[in-house]
């Protein structure tokens, strides 16, 4: 292993994953502290996320036998140690210069599953040995846009099988940015030596010029947004599992499901997208009523306590997503600080249903208190 992998030491005071957001607050420029921590337009999904888990109420339970009790769950043919994933996210070489293989490193040590994004700038397959090795590593996925360049894009998913990616998460929910305007206020750029280089040598559509009346939008980038007829040809073209993120209105999953996604994952890009959508909390049971249980639910979007983990197992989540905190970790002491951070979720987790009677996450319905006060 690269020694300066595990070179950075913690700073002081890191108790929670807010301490880790301040702390990366103060070291990251003006413009790439808007990039990862903002969210679309007036930013009111953003701030509703966090908020719609902090206002579910958990209710303890006393007394309850809870010795060899566990975080354990099974997804897609797996036992996960316990259930959380690394979200995707972009452009990882912009908090620490060991990037996505940090990030690899530590939630392979943590037994965190890693969502690594089509937008990595670190190349797959380097990720992929970070990750893999270790015996104790979660699932190991990666997440697609739907390119344009078809060709390139078959030789991506078969790059990603080769290297020993185990599941294709779809992004469906973001066929264009959203108003980023605090990223554009903040003069966002990416530096010359972070790019997507994963996507090097795939070729970009022709751009037609528009006709007087056009929209660049939908006569244009919109011209290649995928739909619903695409998931059978990725399907077809790949032996691995393919579950679709962003999927948040009932009808819609149940239609994932039809086209053949193994699973669905609620999430509003960490409030990134469209501003004023519901937040994931409010999203997620609907859409778990509508599956039914014939394909793992996940969910993502403001997850910051073990306590937020547990609501969303409650609520019918299969796993969780974190974002925004693994980057703050790898900000402040690169895979040192992402281990942090996903080991505070994980002790928090554990005293959360050890506090509501939760000897396993079977049992985790019963620890909100709305659900105790209607019977
Ligand atoms: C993202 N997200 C994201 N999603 C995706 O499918 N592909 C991507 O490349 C990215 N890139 C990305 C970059 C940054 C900086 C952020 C903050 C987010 C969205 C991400 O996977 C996830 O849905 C949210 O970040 C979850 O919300 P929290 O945990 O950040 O609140
Ligand atoms: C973002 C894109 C990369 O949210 O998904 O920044």
């Amino acid at each position: 292993m690269n020694p300066s992998l595990l070179a950075d030491t913690l700073p002081d005071g890191m108790f929670t994953l807010a301490d880790h957001e301040h702390q990366a607050g103060l070291r990251l420029s003006e413009a790439v502290r808007a990039y990862f921590n903002g969210g679309a337009a007036d930013q009111l999904t953003l701030r509703a996320n966090t908020r719609a888990w902090q206002d579910i109420a958990l209710l303890p339970r006393v007394m309850r036998p809870l010795a060899s009790g566990h975080t354990r769950v099974e997804l897609l043919g797996r036992t996960l140690a316990h259930p959380l994933l690394v979200a995707p996210m972009a452009y990882q070489a912009l908090a620490h210069a060991m990037g996505e293989q940090a990030t690899a490193i530590a939630a392979a040590a943590l037994g965190t599953g890693l969502v690594l994004s089509t937008q990595s700038s670190t190349r797959l397959e380097q990720v992929a040995r970070a990750y893999l090795p270790d015996a104790g590593r979660g699932p190991l996925w990666f997440q697609l846009y739907l390119q344009p360049d078809r060709g390139f894009l078959r030789e991506l998913i078969q790059r990603t099988e080769a290297a020993g990616f185990e599941a294709l998460v779809l992004t469906v929910d973001a066929p264009v940015h959203g108003a980023r305007d605090a990223e554009r206020r903040a003069g966002f750029e990416l530096p010359p030596h972070v790019s997507a280089v994963n996507l090097n040598g795939m070729r970009l559509p022709p751009t037609t010029a528009l006709q007087p009346g056009q929209s660049a939008l939908f006569d244009g980038l919109l011209t290649h947004a995928p739909t619903w007829d695409d998931i059978a040809w990725l399907r077809s073209i790949t032996r691995l599992p393919v579950l679709l993120k962003g999927v948040v209105h009932p009808d819609d999953a149940r239609q994932a499901l039809t086209c053949g996604a193994a699973g669905v994952i609620v999430s509003n890009h960490g409030g990134r997208t469209l501003d004023t959508m519901p937040a994931t909390a409010a999203l997620l049971p609907r859409v778990v009523q509508a599956v039914a249980g014939d394909a793992p639910v996940l969910v993502d979007g403001g997850i910051r306590r073990g306590t937020d983990v547990l609501k969303a197992m409650a609520l019918g989540a299969s796993a969780v997503l974190v974002g925004r905190p693994v980057l703050h970790g790898l900000a402040n002491a690169g895979a040192n600080g992402v281990a942090h951070v996903l080991r505070l979720l994980r002790d928090e987790l554990e005293i959360a249903m050890a506090l509501t009677g939760c000897r396993t996450l079977a049992d985790a319905p019963g620890a909100l208190w709305a659900q105790a006060h209607s019977r």
